[in-house]
């Protein structure tokens, strides 16, 4: 059993080729995880691991704290010359176990809805699959936009239109705030996109805010981020179309949003000129994490 020769232990910069190297034959090389390195080596409170079987680094992971309640698995990796051993198994519970160790709250993580091996896995060391999130691109057009920065004095009734949404609900009160990560959608964090003039509101006529929506531009890859973004039942089509409008007033080239994924969330952003650009989901997974327990489960 190659489980028995596996040993799991924190990365070091030493560490840096061996990683790379898997990570160069992982989505034909499009991996992340170069940009990452620095921060992942340094960080303070979660740990960026590595699996060695015989002398050598054949996997990886990191466990990263969003707020000190709520983890995230992240960066799971398996040399494709090592995968189907279990490797991939061995390196997820001992995050879970980890986890456990180091943090409390809850664990959550984001998986491709294609990814079986890891829902496996996932539901062995029991995760719950709590939503999906579809990707979406809308092309940026040219038409006045009724989406202003929200002041922070204004945080009351942007936090009452959130907890009065059933799709925020739905959604575990969860958004996008890294790029692939989620986490809750507390009311330090709307104040903290507030104070960045990220926080929108939207008045589709008049004063009264119909809607609202967190977002980055990206200058350098054309692209309006949505973190998160809402409106009553059948305007979120409406706010939708109005950021292609807020696209291309920015000059930007398009909107690009994972949405949580409904019948009536993707029906809204196709009718608003959306396109759906991945064939599968992003899954995201939760559990509770138990202080003190000594293994996954
Ligand atoms: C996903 C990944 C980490 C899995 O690593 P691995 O070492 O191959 O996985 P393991 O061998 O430990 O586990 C595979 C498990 O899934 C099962 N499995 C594999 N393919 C499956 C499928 N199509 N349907 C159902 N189960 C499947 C295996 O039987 C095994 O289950 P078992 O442990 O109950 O026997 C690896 O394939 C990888 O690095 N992929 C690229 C990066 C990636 O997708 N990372 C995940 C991001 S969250």
């Amino acid at each position: 059993m190659i489980r028995e020769h596996l040993i799991f232990r924190k990365a070091v910069p030493e560490d840096k080729p061996a990683v790379l190297a898997i990570c160069a034959q992982i989505w034909e090389g499009d991996d992340y995880i170069p940009e990452v390195w620095d921060a992942w080596i340094a960080d303070p409170y979660g740990q960026f691991s590595v699996v060695e079987l015989d002398g050598k680094v054949v996997g990886l992971g990191k466990l990263t704290r969003l707020t000190p309640t709520e983890w995230w698995l992240e960066g799971l990796r398996v040399d494709p010359a090592y995968q189907g051993q279990g490797i991939g198994r061995f390196l997820h519970e001992q995050g879970v176990a980890l986890a456990n160790r180091l943090g409390k709250g809850v664990l959550r993580f984001a998986t491709s809805s294609a990814n079986h091996s890891v829902h496996r896995f996932a539901a062995d060391t029991g995760f719950a699959h709590i939503g999906g999130y579809a990707l979406f691109k809308g092309p940026a057009s040219t038409s006045p936009t009724a989406f202003t920065p929200l002041p922070e004095g204004d945080l009351d009734i942007a936090s009452r239109l959130l907890e009065g949404s059933e799709r925020f609900q739905a959604a575990q009160r969860l958004f996008e705030d890294r790029w692939w990560t989620w986490q809750t959608l507390t009311r330090e964090l709307l104040s903290r996109y507030a104070a960045q003039g990220q926080l929108l509101g939207w008045r589709r006529r008049g004063r009264r805010l119909s809607g609202l929506a967190l977002v980055s531009d990206y200058p350098s890859e054309g692209r309006l981020i949505v973190h998160y973004a809402d409106a009553p039942g059948d305007l979120l089509s409406d706010l939708a179309r109005d950021l292609r409008h807020l696209a291309g007033e920015r000059g930007l080239e398009l909107v690009d949003w994972k949405v949580f994924d409904r019948p009536d969330t993707r029906a809204a952003l196709e009718a608003a000129g959306y396109e759906n650009t991945w064939e599968n989901t992003l899954w995201v997974f939760e559990r509770p994490i138990r202080p003190g327990a000594v293994d996954s489960e």
